[in-house]
């Protein structure tokens, strides 16, 4: 495993545990795209180029090769170039041209792994547990560096790629697109999956085959947004979650982003994600360097299935961190649906004592506690506490509710302002705007420009002040617009356009500093929901709100859609009441619970006006989660039933050692007179006999999956879990 360079045929091997990835030299010069799939010890020099002429095709000469770059299969392909298709790179040279030819200088393999400077990035713990590849390039005219890194995991099938640019001239150049990562395929029988959505409905699963020429997916919106998932998979026509080849990128990046697929004249598929070029450009001075995001590529031969447990693994082990990395998570109770902003102590308190007596571990006081934030037209920016509503401030509720014997958490919006505030009546040019033009808000409320180190120092020292001053154990981050008038009065004319980018660098700079001051304290960040779902803010925080909308039927779709790269251990997951406030829907409070239990459980309704029946259900099923939560959101995740088709919907989770196994049936709608429904467990040991927690029944690992388990279910909204445990002791009698 690891990195291989066979120099006598100028190629580059990245062996994981069952796959590989292999690069080649074109011309002496050029770094090509040669392989990437299930593992393949040695390539013959012949297999590995290929060579062809193209009417229209630019011809090149060099190392006894002829070729044409517009055939062969690039690495990290260049702008203004021979190669006509999608570029990695766009760069303005100081004389205005912009054909760049970025030629191979040498190579780098190096234990462990790097941190990106600045930015969100897998880590390793031992040196040993990766090795990375740097590969050297250089456009001689301008003295421009690329170096391209390759991460290769001892433990997953994944590369890890990122790029870097140096300005090695005597003159500014402008960079107007810098991927992560590019590669080709030598065909193009792919269906594209994608996870599109809107605040409410995010990452909702979408396929479709692919198309000759460029198709697109990204975020204009200075966020990784609601509107697509920075995740795209191409899955091998016909396969499905156990079979076939599915290649994926995902980008450890909350900002603008842009990744997509152009099918060639030929039927070959370029493959790309990286930074938005849309609203970037980047002045990289004499001897400056500019960092991309990292991608993460993940390859099973074995179907989606498999490849999403390699994501949920990766970014369990060596993406999330601190002190809740592995533990398991509080039950929570939030205000949010439970009041709004129509809340005071002794509302706060009854719900609080509501929940102690279900056997809540943490109460989260969400927005509204600050400022004079009686709705939200006001107060963002002003983080004091509101005495008229809790007059013994955050420090005295955070006492009462710890009296209570629970944990308490508060929520922020540290990165906006709201016009109606007093920060803003101070510093009405720190938020993003561009002079002279309206400034357009969006839930009446501006962002805080974090391109301005002043700025992004403010935010730091003040909500580290409050932190600090009352006994906090949670935090909820939330962030709820797009960046609109996009334009800072901290940078100069010819960097307007490294705002968006600097924004993250910014927000990721507080982030770090906040979270490594309070080691102590669970972050979950937010964005209306799930906005800002992605791996980038994983890094910070381990888990995230994963949807506002709370109607357990539409959680299905959001939280299986999640799941093709995020655990469960990053979803934030509630019961909330009905008829449920986002669809109006009515729905068993069961079902809602057995939807929530699968994510970080949590519940969101006023528990101080339940009815004594619910609120037992509540006690039991808050009970059974805390029996699951040690192994539910760290184990092994099987999509069984999918909800894009036909509705019905089902998943499993297998714990790590095998021992215990959690599945969930969720009937969406009945149907009359139905056939017989089974469900048919994965993961299991067929030789071994697992005992049905709830009825005391023992059924053969075998028999529950090809024969499966029978579902009967009656009515619309209906859901059955099932937990079982493996008992290695168990003997069939004669
Ligand atoms: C949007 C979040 O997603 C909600 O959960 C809630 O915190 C509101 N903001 C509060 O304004």
């Amino acid at each position: 495993m690891g990195v291989f360079v066979d120099h006598k045929e100028q190629l580059f091997y990245l062996q994981t545990p069952t796959t590989t990835y292999v690069m080649k030299l074109t011309g002496g010069r050029y770094l090509t795209h040669v392989y990437w799939g299930k593992k393949l010890f040695h390539l013959n020099k012949k297999n590995a180029f290929l060579n062809r002429m193209l009417a229209f095709s630019a011809v090149e000469e060099g190392d006894g090769e002829t070729y044409t770059r517009d055939f062969i299969r690039g690495e990290y392909p260049t702008g203004g170039g021979t190669d006509h298709r999608f570029s990695a790179l766009g760069v303005t040279f100081p004389d205005g041209s912009w054909d760049c030819q970025l030629e191979y200088v040498g190579f780098e393999a190096i234990a462990g792994k790097e941190k990106v400077p600045g930015l969100p990035s897998l880590y390793v713990e031992e040196e040993a547990e990766a090795e990375t590849l740097k590969i050297f390039l250089k456009d001689p005219l301008w003295n421009l560096q690329v170096t391209l890194y390759y991460t290769v995991f001892k433990e997953y099938d994944v590369i890890v790629r990122r790029a870097r640019v140096s300005n090695g001239g005597d003159q500014p150049v402008f960079l107007n697109r810098f991927l992560s990562a590019s590669l080709d395929f030598e065909q193009d029988h792919f269906d594209l999956l994608s996870f599109p959505g809107a605040w409410g409905r995010e990452r909702h699963m979408e396929k479709a085959g692919l198309r000759s020429g460029i198709t697109c997916f990204g975020s204009n919106r200075g966020a990784s947004s609601h509107q697509m998932n920075p995740l795209l998979i191409l899955e091998e026509k016909g396969g499905d979650e156990d079979h076939g080849a599915a290649y994926a990128m995902n980008l450890i990046y909350s900002g603008n982003f842009l990744a997509g697929t152009e099918v060639d004249q030929l039927h070959q598929t370029r493959f790309f994600m990286g930074m938005g070029d849309d609203n970037f450009s980047w002045k990289l001075a004499a001897g400056e360097e500019l960092d991309s995001p990292e991608v993460v590529l993940a390859f099973s031969s074995e179907g989606l299935g498999s490849l999403s447990r390699t994501f949920h693994d990766l970014y369990r082990n060596h993406l999330v961190r601190g002190k809740y990395k592995k533990e398991a998570r509080p039950i929570l109770v939030n205000n949010w649906e439970a009041t709004y902003f129509d809340f005071n102590e002794e509302k706060i308190l009854a719900i609080a004592d509501a929940a102690r007596d279900l056997g809540i571990e943490l109460f989260v006081l969400d927005d509204g506690w600050f400022g004079e934030r009686e709705d939200d037209s006001t107060s963002l920016g002003d983080w004091f506490v509101n005495t008229k509503k809790l007059p013994s401030g955050i420090q005295g509720l955070a006492e009462k509710i710890h009296q209570r014997g629970l944990k308490f958490g508060l929520w922020f919006e540290p990165e906006m302002v709201s016009k109606v505030s007093k920060l803003y009546e101070i510093h009405p040019d720190w938020c993003i705007h561009v002079k002279n033009r309206k400034r357009t808000e969006c839930r009446n409320q501006l962002i805080l420009d974090l391109s301005r180190e002043e700025v992004c120092d403010y935010i730091t020292n003040k909500i580290s002040g409050i932190l600090d001053s009352a006994e906090i154990d949670y935090v909820k981050w939330d962030m709820n617009r797009h960046m609109t008038e996009i334009g800072s009065c901290g940078l100069s004319s010819d960097r307007q356009k490294e705002l968006p980018h600097r924004y993250m660098l910014g927000l990721y700079k507080i982030m770090e500093a906040i979270t490594q001051s309070h080691p102590d304290i669970l972050f979950e960040s937010c964005s209306g929901g799930g906005g800002r779902f992605d791996p980038g803010l994983l890094y910070y925080m381990p888990q995230a709100w994963t949807s506002d909308d709370t109607d357990g039927i539409e959680r299905l779709k959001i939280q299986y859609g999640s799941s093709f790269a995020y655990p469960l251990s990053a979803m934030g997951s509630h019961v909330s009441a009905v008829p449920n406030h986002q669809t109006g829907r009515v729905t068993p409070l069961k079902l809602r619970m057995d939807v929530a239990m699968s994510g970080n459980y949590g519940f969101e309704l006023d528990l101080s006006k339940q009815s004594e029946e619910d609120l037992a259900a509540m006690k039991e099923s808050i009970a059974l989660a805390k029996g699951l939560r040690s192994f539910l959101p760290f184990g092994d995740f099987y999509r069984l039933l999918s909800p894009y088709q036909g509705g019905d919907t089902a998943w499993q989770v297998v714990s790590k050692d095998g021992q215990r196994i959690f599945a969930a049936y969720f009937q969406v709608l009945s149907k009359p007179n139905p056939g017989i429904c089974r469900l048919k467990l994965k993961g299991l040991d067929a030789s071994a006999f697992y005992l049905d927690e709830e009825n005391g029944e023992i059924y053969s690992g075998g028999e529950l999956m090809e024969l499966g388990l029978v579902v009967s279910l009656y009515g619309d909204y209906q859901s059955k879990t099932w937990l079982f445990r493996r008992k290695d002791d168990y003997e069939v009698s004669d």
